[in-house]
Protein backbone atom coordinates (compact mmCIF):
# COMPACT_ATOMS: atom_id res chain seq x y z
CA UNK A 1 0.00 0.00 0.00
CA UNK A 2 0.96 3.28 -1.09
CA UNK A 3 0.87 6.61 0.63
CA UNK A 4 -2.89 7.98 1.10
CA UNK A 5 -2.86 11.64 1.64
CA UNK A 6 -6.49 12.05 0.41
CA UNK A 7 -8.13 8.73 1.03
CA UNK A 8 -6.77 8.60 4.23
CA UNK A 9 -9.38 8.48 6.56
CA UNK A 10 -12.02 8.34 3.62
CA UNK A 11 -13.46 4.40 4.75
CA UNK A 12 -14.52 5.82 8.38
CA UNK A 13 -17.83 5.15 9.10
CA UNK A 14 -19.41 8.63 8.90
CA UNK A 15 -16.51 10.33 7.88
CA UNK A 16 -18.87 12.66 5.56
CA UNK A 17 -20.35 14.20 9.06
CA UNK A 18 -19.02 16.91 10.88
CA UNK A 19 -18.89 15.34 14.09
CA UNK A 20 -17.02 12.13 12.86
CA UNK A 21 -14.59 14.26 10.23
CA UNK A 22 -13.74 16.53 13.70
CA UNK A 23 -13.37 13.31 16.03
CA UNK A 24 -10.92 11.93 13.11
CA UNK A 25 -8.34 15.31 13.21
CA UNK A 26 -10.92 17.43 10.48
CA UNK A 27 -10.27 21.10 10.35
CA UNK A 28 -6.48 21.12 12.52
CA UNK A 29 -5.07 22.68 9.32
CA UNK A 30 -7.36 25.43 9.77
CA UNK A 31 -6.25 25.71 13.76
CA UNK A 32 -2.90 25.89 12.25
CA UNK A 33 -3.29 28.16 9.55
CA UNK A 34 -5.23 30.62 11.10
CA UNK A 35 -1.68 31.23 13.62
CA UNK A 36 0.42 31.58 10.39
CA UNK A 37 1.36 34.49 8.38
CA UNK A 38 -0.33 33.81 4.71
CA UNK A 39 1.84 34.74 3.01
CA UNK A 40 4.23 31.43 4.54
CA UNK A 41 1.33 29.11 3.97
CA UNK A 42 1.85 29.82 -0.03
CA UNK A 43 5.30 29.50 0.65
CA UNK A 44 4.63 25.80 2.06
CA UNK A 45 2.21 25.07 -0.68
CA UNK A 46 5.05 26.22 -3.49
CA UNK A 47 7.70 24.04 -1.63
CA UNK A 48 5.42 20.89 -2.22
CA UNK A 49 5.83 21.03 -5.73
CA UNK A 50 1.40 20.10 -6.07
CA UNK A 51 0.69 21.01 -9.23
CA UNK A 52 -2.82 21.36 -10.45
CA UNK A 53 -5.09 18.40 -10.32
CA UNK A 54 -7.69 19.48 -13.19
CA UNK A 55 -5.25 18.37 -15.99
CA UNK A 56 -3.16 21.47 -16.99
CA UNK A 57 -0.55 20.52 -13.68
CA UNK A 58 0.19 24.35 -13.50
CA UNK A 59 1.84 25.11 -9.95
CA UNK A 60 -0.66 25.79 -7.26
CA UNK A 61 1.97 27.62 -4.98
CA UNK A 62 2.86 29.73 -8.03
CA UNK A 63 -0.40 30.60 -9.01
CA UNK A 64 -0.66 31.83 -5.39
CA UNK A 65 2.11 33.84 -5.50
CA UNK A 66 0.84 36.00 -9.18
CA UNK A 67 -2.27 37.50 -6.60
CA UNK A 68 -1.86 40.77 -6.15
CA UNK A 69 -2.62 41.49 -2.77
CA UNK A 70 -1.01 44.56 -2.06
CA UNK A 71 -4.25 46.61 -4.21
CA UNK A 72 -6.52 46.23 -1.43
CA UNK A 73 -9.23 44.55 -4.01
CA UNK A 74 -11.15 42.05 -3.14
CA UNK A 75 -9.89 38.44 -4.03
CA UNK A 76 -11.41 35.20 -4.37
CA UNK A 77 -10.83 31.10 -4.36
CA UNK A 78 -13.10 29.27 -6.65
CA UNK A 79 -12.81 25.42 -6.97
CA UNK A 80 -13.32 24.03 -10.13
CA UNK A 81 -15.57 20.86 -9.27
CA UNK A 82 -17.34 21.27 -13.05
CA UNK A 83 -15.92 17.75 -13.56
CA UNK A 84 -16.81 16.83 -17.12
CA UNK A 85 -13.99 15.11 -18.67
CA UNK A 86 -15.13 11.78 -20.09
CA UNK A 87 -13.37 9.21 -18.19
CA UNK A 88 -13.00 11.40 -15.14
CA UNK A 89 -14.86 11.05 -11.76
CA UNK A 90 -12.37 11.66 -9.75
CA UNK A 91 -13.42 14.72 -7.82
CA UNK A 92 -16.89 13.56 -7.12
CA UNK A 93 -15.28 10.32 -5.00
CA UNK A 94 -13.64 12.68 -3.10
CA UNK A 95 -16.87 15.28 -2.59
CA UNK A 96 -19.10 12.52 -2.15
CA UNK A 97 -16.96 10.87 0.15
CA UNK A 98 -15.22 13.19 2.93
CA UNK A 99 -17.11 16.61 1.76
CA UNK A 100 -15.34 18.25 4.78
CA UNK A 101 -11.53 17.91 3.33
CA UNK A 102 -12.46 20.26 0.56
CA UNK A 103 -14.13 22.45 2.91
CA UNK A 104 -11.02 22.29 5.35
CA UNK A 105 -8.91 22.88 2.10
CA UNK A 106 -10.87 25.90 0.71
CA UNK A 107 -10.53 27.53 4.26
CA UNK A 108 -6.83 27.27 4.79
CA UNK A 109 -5.98 28.25 0.93
CA UNK A 110 -8.55 31.23 1.20
CA UNK A 111 -6.92 32.31 4.34
CA UNK A 112 -3.63 32.24 2.20
CA UNK A 113 -4.99 34.00 -0.43
CA UNK A 114 -7.17 36.57 1.60
CA UNK A 115 -9.94 35.96 -0.04
CA UNK A 116 -13.30 36.50 2.36
CA UNK A 117 -15.72 35.27 -0.62
CA UNK A 118 -15.28 31.73 -2.08
CA UNK A 119 -17.02 29.39 -4.02
CA UNK A 120 -17.17 26.10 -5.10
CA UNK A 121 -18.92 25.36 -8.31
CA UNK A 122 -20.39 22.17 -8.84
CA UNK A 123 -21.64 20.34 -12.38
CA UNK A 124 -24.87 20.15 -12.78
CA UNK A 125 -24.86 16.40 -13.33
CA UNK A 126 -23.67 16.12 -10.04
CA UNK A 127 -26.66 17.57 -7.73
CA UNK A 128 -26.63 14.67 -4.95
CA UNK A 129 -23.09 15.63 -4.73
CA UNK A 130 -23.64 19.59 -4.50
CA UNK A 131 -27.04 18.62 -1.89
CA UNK A 132 -24.09 16.23 -0.03
CA UNK A 133 -21.25 19.38 0.07
CA UNK A 134 -24.56 21.82 0.87
CA UNK A 135 -25.01 19.89 4.20
CA UNK A 136 -21.63 19.74 5.01
CA UNK A 137 -20.81 23.89 4.42
CA UNK A 138 -23.67 24.25 6.74
CA UNK A 139 -22.30 21.99 9.47
CA UNK A 140 -18.98 23.95 9.16
CA UNK A 141 -20.78 27.46 9.82
CA UNK A 142 -22.56 25.61 12.55
CA UNK A 143 -19.32 24.93 14.42
CA UNK A 144 -17.24 28.41 13.56
CA UNK A 145 -14.96 26.99 11.01
CA UNK A 146 -17.03 29.20 8.47
CA UNK A 147 -18.61 32.89 8.79
CA UNK A 148 -17.69 35.96 10.40
CA UNK A 149 -14.42 35.98 12.91
CA UNK A 150 -13.67 32.13 12.11
CA UNK A 151 -12.32 30.74 15.74
CA UNK A 152 -11.83 34.53 17.30
CA UNK A 153 -8.98 35.06 14.10
CA UNK A 154 -10.62 38.06 13.14
CA UNK A 155 -10.76 36.36 9.90
CA UNK A 156 -14.18 36.26 7.63
CA UNK A 157 -14.81 33.84 4.71
CA UNK A 158 -18.32 33.00 3.39
CA UNK A 159 -18.27 29.80 1.08
CA UNK A 160 -21.18 29.30 -1.53
CA UNK A 161 -21.53 26.14 -3.88
CA UNK A 162 -23.15 26.91 -7.09
CA UNK A 163 -24.57 24.77 -9.15
CA UNK A 164 -23.85 24.88 -13.13
CA UNK A 165 -25.85 24.01 -15.49
CA UNK A 166 -24.48 20.99 -17.12
CA UNK A 167 -22.00 22.24 -19.67
CA UNK A 168 -18.60 21.31 -20.18
CA UNK A 169 -17.33 24.38 -21.57
CA UNK A 170 -17.93 25.71 -17.87
CA UNK A 171 -15.08 23.35 -16.42
CA UNK A 172 -12.82 26.04 -18.35
CA UNK A 173 -11.30 28.42 -15.74
CA UNK A 174 -13.10 31.75 -17.59
CA UNK A 175 -16.06 30.34 -18.43
CA UNK A 176 -16.43 29.14 -15.43
CA UNK A 177 -16.33 32.52 -13.93
CA UNK A 178 -18.75 33.98 -16.35
CA UNK A 179 -21.03 31.59 -15.65
CA UNK A 180 -20.64 32.29 -11.88
CA UNK A 181 -21.39 36.13 -13.07
CA UNK A 182 -24.82 35.21 -14.31
CA UNK A 183 -23.91 35.00 -17.83
CA UNK A 184 -23.38 32.14 -20.66
CA UNK A 185 -20.26 30.37 -20.15
CA UNK A 186 -18.24 31.70 -23.24
CA UNK A 187 -14.63 31.40 -22.19
CA UNK A 188 -12.57 34.82 -21.89
CA UNK A 189 -9.35 35.66 -24.20
CA UNK A 190 -6.18 35.07 -21.45
CA UNK A 191 -3.94 36.77 -20.74
CA UNK A 192 -5.33 38.66 -18.46
CA UNK A 193 -5.47 35.61 -16.57
CA UNK A 194 -7.98 34.66 -13.56
CA UNK A 195 -5.25 35.86 -11.09
CA UNK A 196 -4.83 38.90 -12.30
CA UNK A 197 -8.68 39.77 -13.28
CA UNK A 198 -11.25 37.00 -12.54
CA UNK A 199 -14.21 36.98 -10.60
CA UNK A 200 -15.43 40.79 -10.77
CA UNK A 201 -12.89 41.54 -12.43
CA UNK A 202 -11.19 40.62 -8.57
CA UNK A 203 -7.77 38.62 -8.63
CA UNK A 204 -8.89 35.09 -8.32
CA UNK A 205 -7.51 31.96 -8.02
CA UNK A 206 -9.05 28.70 -9.46
CA UNK A 207 -8.34 25.62 -8.68
CA UNK A 208 -9.29 21.79 -9.13
CA UNK A 209 -11.04 20.36 -5.65
CA UNK A 210 -8.28 17.72 -5.55
CA UNK A 211 -5.83 20.05 -5.43
CA UNK A 212 -7.53 21.91 -2.59
CA UNK A 213 -8.07 19.02 -0.87
CA UNK A 214 -4.34 18.39 -0.82
CA UNK A 215 -3.47 21.55 1.09
CA UNK A 216 -4.80 20.39 4.65
CA UNK A 217 -1.90 17.78 4.26
CA UNK A 218 0.58 19.81 3.12
CA UNK A 219 0.29 22.43 6.11
CA UNK A 220 -0.10 19.98 8.78
CA UNK A 221 3.14 17.81 8.05
CA UNK A 222 4.90 20.53 5.18
CA UNK A 223 5.85 21.21 2.09
CA UNK A 224 9.17 19.29 2.06
CA UNK A 225 7.50 16.38 3.60
CA UNK A 226 5.03 16.38 0.60
CA UNK A 227 7.77 16.96 -1.75
CA UNK A 228 9.05 13.78 -0.67
CA UNK A 229 6.50 11.72 -2.00
CA UNK A 230 6.52 10.73 -5.78
CA UNK A 231 9.15 11.39 -8.53
CA UNK A 232 10.89 14.35 -9.54
CA UNK A 233 8.64 17.21 -10.25
CA UNK A 234 5.60 15.21 -9.92
CA UNK A 235 5.06 15.22 -6.22
CA UNK A 236 3.09 14.10 -3.79
CA UNK A 237 0.18 11.61 -5.00
CA UNK A 238 -2.43 11.60 -7.78
CA UNK A 239 -6.02 10.43 -8.25
CA UNK A 240 -6.60 8.62 -11.27
CA UNK A 241 -10.58 7.32 -12.35
CA UNK A 242 -10.15 4.21 -13.98
CA UNK A 243 -12.39 2.64 -16.68
CA UNK A 244 -12.73 0.30 -19.24
CA UNK A 245 -11.50 -3.37 -20.17
CA UNK A 246 -10.15 -3.71 -16.76
CA UNK A 247 -10.81 -5.69 -13.92
CA UNK A 248 -11.15 -3.22 -11.13
CA UNK A 249 -12.17 0.15 -12.54
CA UNK A 250 -12.20 2.96 -9.76
CA UNK A 251 -10.83 5.57 -8.19
CA UNK A 252 -7.32 5.03 -6.74
CA UNK A 253 -4.91 7.28 -5.14
CA UNK A 254 -1.12 6.29 -5.96
CA UNK A 255 1.78 8.02 -5.16
CA UNK A 256 3.33 9.43 -8.59
CA UNK A 257 6.02 7.09 -10.18
CA UNK A 258 4.53 3.67 -10.25
CA UNK A 259 5.07 1.98 -13.77
CA UNK A 260 2.00 2.15 -15.78
CA UNK A 261 2.85 -1.93 -15.98
CA UNK A 262 1.99 -2.58 -12.07
CA UNK A 263 -0.84 0.12 -12.05
CA UNK A 264 -2.73 -1.60 -14.94
CA UNK A 265 -1.61 -5.02 -13.61
CA UNK A 266 -1.63 -5.14 -9.97
CA UNK A 267 -4.47 -6.89 -8.23
CA UNK A 268 -4.17 -3.57 -5.73
CA UNK A 269 -4.97 -1.22 -9.02
CA UNK A 270 -6.60 -2.48 -12.11
CA UNK A 271 -6.05 -5.81 -11.71
CA UNK A 272 -5.17 -6.77 -15.11
CA UNK A 273 -7.67 -6.69 -18.11
CA UNK A 274 -10.77 -7.79 -18.37
CA UNK A 275 -11.39 -11.81 -19.26
CA UNK A 276 -7.63 -11.30 -20.12
CA UNK A 277 -7.98 -10.44 -23.35
CA UNK A 278 -5.06 -8.09 -25.11
CA UNK A 279 -4.25 -4.67 -24.46
CA UNK A 280 -5.11 -2.55 -27.86
CA UNK A 281 -4.61 1.11 -26.33
CA UNK A 282 -4.72 3.53 -23.19
CA UNK A 283 -5.86 7.21 -22.77
CA UNK A 284 -4.21 7.91 -19.48
CA UNK A 285 -5.48 11.71 -18.94
CA UNK A 286 -9.05 11.39 -19.82
CA UNK A 287 -10.65 12.49 -23.67
CA UNK A 288 -8.61 15.35 -24.59
CA UNK A 289 -5.23 13.81 -24.41
CA UNK A 290 -4.08 11.02 -26.81
CA UNK A 291 -4.61 7.71 -27.12
CA UNK A 292 -1.33 5.62 -26.41
CA UNK A 293 -1.38 2.37 -28.81
CA UNK A 294 -0.13 -1.10 -27.46
CA UNK A 295 3.51 -0.59 -27.84
CA UNK A 296 3.48 2.56 -25.97
CA UNK A 297 2.01 2.07 -23.12
CA UNK A 298 4.20 0.20 -20.41
CA UNK A 299 7.58 1.57 -22.85
CA UNK A 300 8.41 5.08 -23.86
CA UNK A 301 9.62 5.16 -27.66
CA UNK A 302 13.46 5.08 -25.73
CA UNK A 303 12.72 1.88 -24.57
CA UNK A 304 12.55 3.37 -20.69
CA UNK A 305 9.59 1.77 -18.45
CA UNK A 306 6.67 4.27 -18.72
CA UNK A 307 5.62 5.83 -15.49
CA UNK A 308 2.75 7.32 -13.59
CA UNK A 309 4.01 10.94 -13.65
CA UNK A 310 3.45 13.89 -15.51
CA UNK A 311 6.82 13.59 -17.33
CA UNK A 312 7.08 9.88 -18.15
CA UNK A 313 3.33 9.96 -19.47
CA UNK A 314 3.78 12.88 -22.33
CA UNK A 315 7.96 11.55 -23.58
CA UNK A 316 8.01 11.90 -27.14
CA UNK A 317 5.45 14.87 -26.85
CA UNK A 318 2.26 13.85 -28.70
CA UNK A 319 4.50 12.02 -31.71
CA UNK A 320 4.80 9.11 -28.65
CA UNK A 321 3.59 10.03 -25.83
CA UNK A 322 0.21 11.73 -23.82
CA UNK A 323 -0.52 13.45 -20.96
CA UNK A 324 -0.94 12.57 -17.65
CA UNK A 325 -4.07 15.50 -17.58
CA UNK A 326 -7.06 14.72 -15.40
CA UNK A 327 -6.21 11.62 -14.35
CA UNK A 328 -9.00 10.08 -16.44
CA UNK A 329 -7.24 6.38 -17.36
CA UNK A 330 -9.31 4.71 -19.98
CA UNK A 331 -8.23 1.28 -20.95
CA UNK A 332 -9.46 -0.27 -24.34
CA UNK A 333 -8.93 -4.13 -25.20
CA UNK A 334 -8.56 -5.55 -28.85
CA UNK A 335 -12.71 -5.58 -29.44
CA UNK A 336 -12.72 -1.68 -28.75
CA UNK A 337 -13.42 0.33 -32.33
CA UNK A 338 -11.14 3.19 -32.27
CA UNK A 339 -13.13 4.60 -34.89
CA UNK A 340 -16.46 4.49 -33.63
CA UNK A 341 -14.62 5.40 -29.84
CA UNK A 342 -13.10 8.90 -31.56
CA UNK A 343 -16.25 9.30 -33.82
CA UNK A 344 -17.82 9.37 -30.18
CA UNK A 345 -15.67 11.81 -28.48
CA UNK A 346 -15.79 14.08 -31.80
CA UNK A 347 -19.80 14.19 -31.27
CA UNK A 348 -18.89 15.18 -27.35
CA UNK A 349 -16.80 17.88 -28.55
CA UNK A 350 -18.87 19.44 -31.02
CA UNK A 351 -22.05 19.32 -28.88
CA UNK A 352 -20.42 20.64 -26.20
CA UNK A 353 -18.39 23.82 -28.21
CA UNK A 354 -19.06 26.64 -27.08
CA UNK A 355 -19.34 28.60 -30.79
CA UNK A 356 -17.34 31.44 -29.99
CA UNK A 357 -14.29 30.24 -32.56
CA UNK A 358 -15.15 28.89 -36.01
CA UNK A 359 -12.35 26.61 -36.28
CA UNK A 360 -13.81 24.83 -32.97
CA UNK A 361 -17.17 25.61 -33.99
CA UNK A 362 -17.18 24.43 -37.47
CA UNK A 363 -14.53 21.60 -37.47
CA UNK A 364 -15.85 19.66 -34.26
CA UNK A 365 -19.05 19.44 -36.56
CA UNK A 366 -17.04 18.74 -39.79
CA UNK A 367 -15.47 16.04 -38.14
CA UNK A 368 -17.83 14.26 -36.41
CA UNK A 369 -19.84 13.80 -40.23
CA UNK A 370 -16.33 12.19 -41.42
CA UNK A 371 -16.10 10.08 -38.40
CA UNK A 372 -19.71 9.17 -38.52
CA UNK A 373 -19.54 8.09 -42.49
CA UNK A 374 -16.65 6.67 -42.03
CA UNK A 375 -18.09 4.29 -38.99
CA UNK A 376 -20.82 3.25 -41.45
CA UNK A 377 -19.24 2.17 -43.86
CA UNK A 378 -19.49 5.23 -46.38
CA UNK A 379 -15.85 6.94 -45.94
CA UNK A 380 -13.55 7.42 -49.16
CA UNK A 381 -9.80 7.30 -48.38
CA UNK A 382 -9.48 10.97 -48.80
CA UNK A 383 -11.61 11.12 -45.69
CA UNK A 384 -8.55 10.70 -43.47
CA UNK A 385 -6.81 13.26 -44.84
CA UNK A 386 -9.52 15.56 -44.82
CA UNK A 387 -9.53 14.55 -41.31
CA UNK A 388 -6.16 15.17 -40.20
CA UNK A 389 -6.01 18.94 -41.76
CA UNK A 390 -8.97 19.69 -40.35
CA UNK A 391 -7.47 19.03 -36.25
CA UNK A 392 -4.35 20.58 -37.18
CA UNK A 393 -6.45 23.67 -38.54
CA UNK A 394 -8.07 23.50 -34.97
CA UNK A 395 -5.05 23.29 -33.10
CA UNK A 396 -4.01 26.78 -31.47
CA UNK A 397 -6.09 28.40 -33.70
CA UNK A 398 -9.36 28.59 -30.69
CA UNK A 399 -10.00 30.84 -27.99
CA UNK A 400 -9.77 28.03 -25.19
CA UNK A 401 -8.19 24.69 -24.92
CA UNK A 402 -11.20 22.83 -25.82
CA UNK A 403 -10.41 23.38 -29.57
CA UNK A 404 -7.40 21.56 -29.04
CA UNK A 405 -9.10 19.06 -26.90
CA UNK A 406 -10.76 18.13 -29.96
CA UNK A 407 -8.42 17.86 -32.56
CA UNK A 408 -5.57 15.82 -30.15
CA UNK A 409 -7.96 12.61 -29.94
CA UNK A 410 -8.62 12.25 -33.34
CA UNK A 411 -5.03 12.72 -34.46
CA UNK A 412 -3.79 10.66 -32.34
CA UNK A 413 -6.38 7.81 -33.44
CA UNK A 414 -5.16 8.79 -37.33
CA UNK A 415 -1.63 8.36 -36.33
CA UNK A 416 -1.29 5.10 -34.28
CA UNK A 417 -4.61 3.58 -35.56
CA UNK A 418 -4.41 4.38 -39.35
CA UNK A 419 -5.02 0.81 -40.16
CA UNK A 420 -8.51 0.75 -38.85
CA UNK A 421 -9.93 3.93 -40.55
CA UNK A 422 -8.54 2.16 -43.82
CA UNK A 423 -10.26 -1.20 -43.04
CA UNK A 424 -13.71 0.59 -41.86
CA UNK A 425 -13.57 1.89 -45.44
CA UNK A 426 -12.14 -0.92 -47.46
CA UNK A 427 -14.30 -3.11 -45.91
CA UNK A 428 -17.48 -2.02 -44.89
CA UNK A 429 -19.31 -5.18 -44.68
CA UNK A 430 -17.52 -6.62 -42.25
CA UNK A 431 -18.01 -3.85 -40.14
CA UNK A 432 -21.94 -4.18 -39.97
CA UNK A 433 -22.04 -5.95 -36.50
CA UNK A 434 -20.44 -2.71 -34.57
CA UNK A 435 -20.65 -3.91 -31.13
CA UNK A 436 -18.66 -6.89 -31.68
CA UNK A 437 -15.97 -5.22 -33.96
CA UNK A 438 -12.49 -6.88 -33.35
CA UNK A 439 -9.76 -5.38 -35.20
CA UNK A 440 -7.75 -7.36 -37.98
CA UNK A 441 -4.01 -7.16 -39.19
P1 LIG B 1 -3.84 26.32 -18.90
O1 LIG B 1 -2.53 25.67 -19.16
O2 LIG B 1 -4.28 27.42 -19.81
O3 LIG B 1 -3.83 26.95 -17.44
C1 LIG B 1 -3.50 26.29 -16.28
C2 LIG B 1 -3.71 27.21 -15.11
O4 LIG B 1 -2.59 28.04 -14.93
C3 LIG B 1 -4.89 28.18 -15.25
O5 LIG B 1 -5.51 28.32 -14.01
C4 LIG B 1 -4.26 29.48 -15.69
O6 LIG B 1 -5.01 30.61 -15.28
C5 LIG B 1 -2.94 29.41 -14.96
N1 LIG B 1 -1.89 30.14 -15.68
C6 LIG B 1 -1.19 29.72 -16.75
N2 LIG B 1 -0.30 30.65 -17.13
C7 LIG B 1 -0.43 31.70 -16.27
C8 LIG B 1 0.20 32.96 -16.14
N3 LIG B 1 1.17 33.34 -16.95
N4 LIG B 1 -0.22 33.78 -15.14
C9 LIG B 1 -1.20 33.40 -14.31
N5 LIG B 1 -1.84 32.21 -14.37
C10 LIG B 1 -1.45 31.38 -15.34
O7 LIG B 1 -4.91 25.14 -18.89
P2 LIG B 1 -6.45 25.07 -18.45
O8 LIG B 1 -7.30 25.67 -19.49
O9 LIG B 1 -6.64 25.56 -17.05
O10 LIG B 1 -6.67 23.50 -18.40
C11 LIG B 1 -6.61 22.67 -19.54
C12 LIG B 1 -6.60 21.23 -19.09
O11 LIG B 1 -7.74 20.93 -18.36
C13 LIG B 1 -6.54 20.23 -20.22
O12 LIG B 1 -5.21 19.87 -20.43
C14 LIG B 1 -7.39 19.06 -19.75
O13 LIG B 1 -6.57 17.96 -19.42
C15 LIG B 1 -8.05 19.56 -18.50
N6 LIG B 1 -9.49 19.37 -18.47
C16 LIG B 1 -9.99 18.84 -17.32
C17 LIG B 1 -11.34 18.63 -17.18
C18 LIG B 1 -11.87 17.98 -15.94
O14 LIG B 1 -13.05 17.60 -15.91
N7 LIG B 1 -11.08 17.84 -14.89
C19 LIG B 1 -12.27 19.04 -18.24
C20 LIG B 1 -11.63 19.57 -19.40
C21 LIG B 1 -10.29 19.74 -19.49
FE1 LIG C 1 -15.78 28.12 -27.59
FE2 LIG C 1 -14.52 26.13 -28.86
FE3 LIG C 1 -13.63 28.60 -29.06
FE4 LIG C 1 -13.42 27.32 -26.71
S1 LIG C 1 -12.40 26.77 -28.61
S2 LIG C 1 -14.05 29.42 -27.03
S3 LIG C 1 -15.33 26.11 -26.79
S4 LIG C 1 -15.61 27.83 -29.78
Amino acid sequence: MGQKILFEKIHIPGIKTYDVYRENGGYASVEKALKMNPDDITEEVKTSGLRGRGGAGFPVGLKWSFIDKKSGNPRHLVCNADESEPGTFKDRYLMEYIPHLLIEGMITSSFALGANLSYIYIRGEYMWVFKTLERAIKEAYAAGWLGKNIKGSGYDLDLHVHCGGGAYICGEETALIESLEGKRGNPRIKPPFPAVKGLWQNPTVVNNVESIASVPWILLNSGEDYAKIGLGRSTGTKLFSVSGHVKKPGVYEIEMGMTVDEFMNSDEYCGGMIDDRPLKGLIPGGSSVPILPQHLIFKTANGEDRLMTYESLADGGFATGSSLGSGGFIVYNDTACIVRNTWNFSRFYHHESCGQCSPCREGTGWMEKILWRIENGQGTEEDIDVLWSIQAKIEGNTICPLGDAAAWPVAAAIRHFREEFEYHIRFPEKIKNRDHFVSEP
